[in-house]
């Protein structure tokens, strides 16, 4: 049956870097993946159409198809926009229209970047890490929550972390079956010693385990998590763990790889649906000028393929295609060095395509 991809431009460098990773897809297809693709506004672009960040042609688009290719939005034209017509308020809306509750990011330093990391290359060269982040629920989303006036005058702040079971276990299925696809270890992230809502995390984890016979799990403390991805990343393969745990998280394991346009993630819902895009922004100050990074895009697709079309090994020739062109010595600005070749955004979608 064939497969339903949206693709959404988005705004600043989004469009180029989308562009790139198209070029890639249209190979696949040409070669006969059963695929076909359709484009639509999002964030800035959209406003500018329809005058709306989520406009319903968007919303037919991304609620019929199997998945979704994001650029980036966002950009300094739209600051002045009220809050519900700005670009990032697209993103957060179709997070909430599809239930992506499943946030999955790798942090991956390919061996010829190993120098990009702020870390010594012996600690983090060939890292290769995954953390699934819970998107929809936790203390972010959490009631009761604000700020009042207590009866002695003084105000208070409160936020409330909560999980239910079901929440829980829907994203513990995901991190499971990541986990299958990799190397069977997976790591529960918590702080079961003092949050009861972390407790029930925890016991609702090593309950799915028993499902999961392959995959060896391992319960950590969030500061001790912290503490280890600074110290020895390579321990880890797959960690789970809520919202805010994996905010933190994921950003610090991200940033042990050292460039941010190398970095894809994925957000998933209950029927393998997903959104796929590069974790960073728009980049305004360098967009239109075909100098970003297209890499953190097309690693996106190669997530897509894995994750909602199910093709194991298209993806794995695409990430092998981008290891070829880091060994080639190619570098967009960003993750330029001495001694290798600087090109642009388009010179690395013709390598991509040729390494492929
Ligand atoms: P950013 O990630 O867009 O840029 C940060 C820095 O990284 C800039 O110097 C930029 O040039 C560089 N950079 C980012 N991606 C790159 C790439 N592929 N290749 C080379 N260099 C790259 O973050 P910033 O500047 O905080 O935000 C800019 C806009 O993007 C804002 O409007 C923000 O709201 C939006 N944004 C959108 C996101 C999304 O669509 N998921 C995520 C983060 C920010
Ligand atoms: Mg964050």
């Amino acid at each position: 049956m064939s497969k339903h991809i949206a693709i959404l431009p988005g705004d600043g460098i989004g469009p180029e870097i989308i562009a790139q990773a198209v070029r890639v897809l249209d190979k696949l297809i040409a070669e006969g993946l059963d695929a076909d693709y359709q484009y639509a506004p999002l964030g800035g672009a959209a406003y500018d159409e329809y005058g709306h960040p989520y406009p319903e042609f968007t919303q037919n688009i991304c609620r019929q198809v199997d998945a979704i290719l994001l650029g980036a939005v966002g950009g300094p034209q739209y600051d002045k926009l009220e809050r519900p017509l700005r670009p990032e308020r697209g993103l957060l809306a179709i997070r909430k229209d599809l239930n992506l509750f499943g946030n999955l990011r790798p942090a991956i330093l390919y061996p010829e970047l190993a120098n990009a990391s702020t870390l010594k290359p012996e600690v983090v060269s060939g890292l290769n890490i995954l953390i699934v982040r819970e998107l929809t629920g936790d203390i972010y989303f959490g009631e009761p929550r604000g700020i009042h006036t207590l009866p002695n005058g003084e105000r208070e702040g409160i936020n409330t972390m909560r999980y239910s079971e079901s929440e829980i276990r829907r994203i513990g299925k995901i991190a499971f079956e990541a986990a299958q696809k990799r190397n069977k270890k997976l790591c529960s992230v918590d702080k079961a010693n003092v949050l009861e809502t972390t407790e029930l995390w925890r016991e609702i984890i090593t309950d799915i385990s028993r499902d999961y016979p392959d995959v060896s799990v391992t319960h950590m403390y969030v500061d001790n998590a912290a503490m280890q991805l600074v110290k020895a990343p390579k321990q880890f393969d797959v960690i789970v763990t809520g919202n805010i745990f994996g905010d933190i998280l994921s950003d610090q394991a991200s940033m042990l790889s050292g460039s941010i346009g190398m970095l894809p993630s994925a957000s998933l819902n209950e029927i393998g649906k997903g959104m796929y895009e590069p974790s960073h922004g728009s980049a305004p100050d360098i967009a239109g000028q075909n100098l970003a990074n297209p890499l953190a895009t097309i690693l996106s697709l190669a997530m897509l393929l894995r994750y909602s079309l199910y093709n194991e090994h298209a993806a794995q020739r695409i990430e092998q295609a981008v290891g070829k062109v880091l060994a080639q010595g190619l570098r967009t600005s960003d993750i330029f060095e001495e001694g290798c070749q600087r090109v642009s955004c388009s010179q690395m979608g013709d390598a991509v395509l040729a390494a492929l």
